[in-house]
């Protein structure tokens, strides 16, 4: 063995102890961390001819990066839509790493078993019915691509054709109609080879969320033997509003399309019973993606794609040769999921849902909403801001409270500059029917009014400027 693995290998130990230190000590520390500190890129580092040992490795990660390491898991951080991790997922997360699991999913093993039990109550979180096959993978981005393969295949089945077996050459392309969607869903599209062409639907006059009227009339108006599939919309990433699922699935007894659910975030409103009657119809989708690395507070990376269609997942990602048949009853995870290993994704987040429960789960789900509610109303109490988007979920939308032509987008970026400069919150820029706009996006277990306190007044010390000089 290689003398400085060996060395290792024998100090182990000692190595873990001193990871278990540095851990307990960026936790305690994290709260008076700069949130977001700006990192100057450095001239990269070659291999060394002989090996430093882990000590060393670790001692040059500490002074060279770890000061720059943002605190993107605390309870301050509010930009994009990036989650926490709980206790209890951190904790799973270690043992997926120690355990070094490959999770095929084959019959007999027990990553089989968690992993499916996990989807299991990923279910029993969002009230979905038991005809969901799910399975983890990397993030929203994979989960939607996962979803719009299962849909190709689906739409190509229509005229007795099997996209997986023959591919796509001379078939007719299905509709592909949504409100604002997130570029991941454009991205999965032109990975599924169905391509990024999406009918724009009319939105409800000032929000983010499709009008179900002109969704009708469009259902009503086109042939209705083209294959459509249909992205509605849970939670937006700039204003954090939703489709009416309700009202989408009621439609989908009149009108036959494949109903693809994008619930990255916004699919955790679905577990609070304050919210979980808007999102009835979420049960009638045939895919819906969510994230684990967002709103459930899972390290990265995880999501999950839940499909009622696993013979179409089965016969798209088979590992087998061939597959027009449908899914066998034993099929490994493996073989309906794009990627061939995998890491035990599933873990932390069965040790996250069982260590808080659905009521811990709709309980941080209500608080993050009703810390966007106190933060929409300093908004509107503000000199200096307006309020963009009604606070329907965990996302605020603002901007200086000036008549909408004297705002431009380098001066919304200074006002972000200025306040990853301070060090007290992040926030990234945001758009609102084409206008650059401030947000903050609230997925931290941790976030309490006092941070929502000091991330405001930050917001508002950085801003103050910026508006003096651009007033009318
Ligand atoms: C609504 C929505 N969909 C999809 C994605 C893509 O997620 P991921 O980065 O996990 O692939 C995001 C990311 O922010 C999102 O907000």
């Amino acid at each position: 063995m290689y003398e400085m693995l060996s060395q290792d290998h024998a100090k182990q130990a000692q190595i873990l102890r001193k990871v278990y230190e540095d851990a307990v000590s960026f936790l305690e520390q994290r709260p008076s961390r700069t949130v977001a500190p700006f990192y100057q890129e450095q001239t990269l580092r070659h291999l060394p001819q002989q090996g430093l040992g882990a000590e060393a490795a670790r001692k040059l990660f500490s002074e060279d990066y770890l000061p720059w390491i943002p605190a993107s898991s605390g309870g301050r951080y509010f930009g994009y839509v990036i989650g926490g991790v709980t206790p209890a997922a951190l904790a799973g997360d270690w043992y997926t790493s120690l355990y070094d699991q490959n999770a095929f999913g084959h019959p007999g093993t027990v990553d089989r078993q968690i992993e499916a039990e996990t989807i299991q109550l990923v279910r029993d979180l969002l009230d979905l019915p038991k005809d969901f096959f799910g399975v983890f993978v990397s993030g929203a981005t994979t989960s939607a691509m996962t979803a719009m393969v299962c849909a190709r295949q689906w739409a190509a089945a229509q005229t007795g054709h099997s996209a997986s077996e023959e591919g796509l050459y001379g078939l007719e392309r299905p509709d592909v109609a949504s409100g604002l969607t997130h570029g991941a869903n454009y991205k999965a599209l032109s990975m599924a080879g169905i391509g990024r062409k999406v009918h724009a639907l009319p939105l409800l006059p000032g929000r983010e969320a499709v009008d179900p009227a002109a969704l009708e009339a469009y259902l009503a108006d086109r042939d209705p033997q083209k294959p459509l599939i249909y992205i509605a919309n849970m939670g937006t990433a700039s204003s954090g509003d939703h489709d009416d699922l309700n009202a989408i699935a009621e439609l989908k007894k009149k009108y036959n399309f494949w109903l693809h659910v994008d619930g990255a975030f916004g699919g955790m409103m679905a577990c609070s019973p304050k919210y979980a009657g808007l999102f009835n119809g979420l049960a009638e989708a045939d895919s819906i993606t969510m994230d684990t690395h967002k709103w459930l507070n899972v390290p990265y990376d995880g999501a999950v794609i839940l499909c009622r269609h696993p013979d179409l997942q089965y016969q798209s990602f088979t590992n087998a040769l061939s597959a027009s048949g449908a899914v066998p009853n034993q099929a490994s995870h493996y073989h309906m999921t794009p990627e061939g290993s995998r890491r035990l994704r599933a873990l932390p987040v069965w040790f996250t849902l069982l260590a808080y429960g659905k009521e811990g789960y709709a309980d941080l789900c209500e608080r993050n909403v009703s810390l966007c509610e106190y933060y929409g109303q300093k908004v509107e109490a503000s000199p200096y801001f307006r309020l963009l988007n009604q606070v329907r979920g965990n996302v605020v939308c603002f901007t200086l409270n000036l008549p909408e032509d004297r705002i431009a987008q380098s001066d919304i970026q200074e006002i972000l500059d200025k306040l990853q400069a301070e060090g007290v919150t992040y926030s990234n820029m945001g758009s609102f029917y084409g206008k650059p706009a401030l947000r903050v996006c609230l997925t931290n277990w941790m976030t309490e009014p006092a941070d929502v306190d000091a991330a405001f007044a930050s917001m508002e010390n950085c801003s103050k400027a910026v508006f003096d000089r651009i007033r009318p």
